[in-house]
């Protein structure tokens, strides 16, 4: 029997803030359509893009634990505002390989830019971390970054404005400094910009080309699980997905985030206590 393609197959955990990181599953199930995934999005406490470094910690903390008592083998911080806050201290104390959507993100903006001039979008704790500028200036210090915070585009992607006169108005209100910049690269530095793709393209051109973060970090996970010998080929594979309030909204917005019907989505059960073994203690 030929176990070499079965010997990792446990799920693949996945959280965000609430159901924007469908847009990254989505891109992780296309890549990886053989992995199960357990999903969790904080629904009962999002948005994390308005909250304090400490309350992000806190509740980023509380999504890994909640994917470690399902026994993933891999963790994906799909929330660009958890990454951009979390993302080294969950590096540093969990025992199994995170991926975050930042760093993704940040090398595929420095590969695609020809003026050296790149645009970043996300929400307002996403643009004070600074981390985006921080990837990509570990990568060349000579390019420019521009951040702009978008607050407006998550409630218009989760009612569906993504196109028409309104949503129209507010990104260009919101792009246009970045387009003065000159900027050649924009960053979609927010779970919920890439269903706001056509729109915005419309509005930079052709001239500037979108990084999409969830499409990157999908890469990124597909890479990093070859690498590593983590990949599982199951025919059958089981997806999960978890919310911490209003399960039967997630299931409704979803299908437009993740592109397929969601199925059933459960509540989380309580996960607070004693961490399970992934966690390590002596760091
Ligand atoms: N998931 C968040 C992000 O990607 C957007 C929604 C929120 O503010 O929680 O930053």
């Amino acid at each position: 029997m030929n176990t070499s393609s079965e010997h990792k197959p446990q799920p693949i955990g996945i959280f965000d803030s609430g159901v924007g990181g469908l847009t990254v599953a989505r891109q992780i199930i296309k890549l990886l359509p053989e992995e199960s995934i357990v999903y969790f999005g904080d629904t009962a406490r999002v948005p994390y893009g308005t909250k304090s470094d400490r309350i992000v910690r806190e509740f980023t903390w509380e999504d890994c634990l909640f994917l470690l008592w399902h026994g993933v083998k891999l963790i994906v911080a799909a929330c660009n505002t958890a990454s951009a806050i979390a993302l080294d201290e969950l590096d540093r104390y969990l025992q199994i390989p995170v991926v975050g959507v930042i760093k993704p993100g940040a090398r595929a903006a420095a590969e695609s830019t020809q003026r050296g001039i790149v645009g970043v979008i996300g929400t307002q704790a996403t643009v004070d971390s600074k981390s985006y500028q921080k990837e990509i200036h570990r990568i060349d210090p000579d390019i420019q970054v521009h951040v702009t915070s978008c607050p407006l585009f998550v409630p218009l992607a989760e009612e569906g404005w993504t196109e028409g006169e309104i949503p129209k108005l507010i990104a260009e209100k919101y792009l246009q400094p970045l387009l003065l910049e000159n900027i050649d690269t924009l960053i979609l530095g927010c779970t919920h910009y890439p269903l706001l793709k056509p729109l915005l393209q419309d509005i930079l051109g052709d001239e500037v080309t979108m990084v999409d973060s969830a499409l990157e970090t999908a890469k990124d996970v597909a890479a990093l699980m070859t690498a590593q010998d983590m990949l599982s080929s199951d025919p059958d594979p089981q997806r999960n997905f978890y919310v911490s309030d209003l399960p039967r909204r997630f299931e409704d917005l979803g299908q437009r985030f993740l592109g397929e019907q969601i199925g059933t989505v459960s509540i989380a059960e309580p996960w607070k206590g004693s961490p399970p073994s992934q966690f390590d203690e002596t760091k």
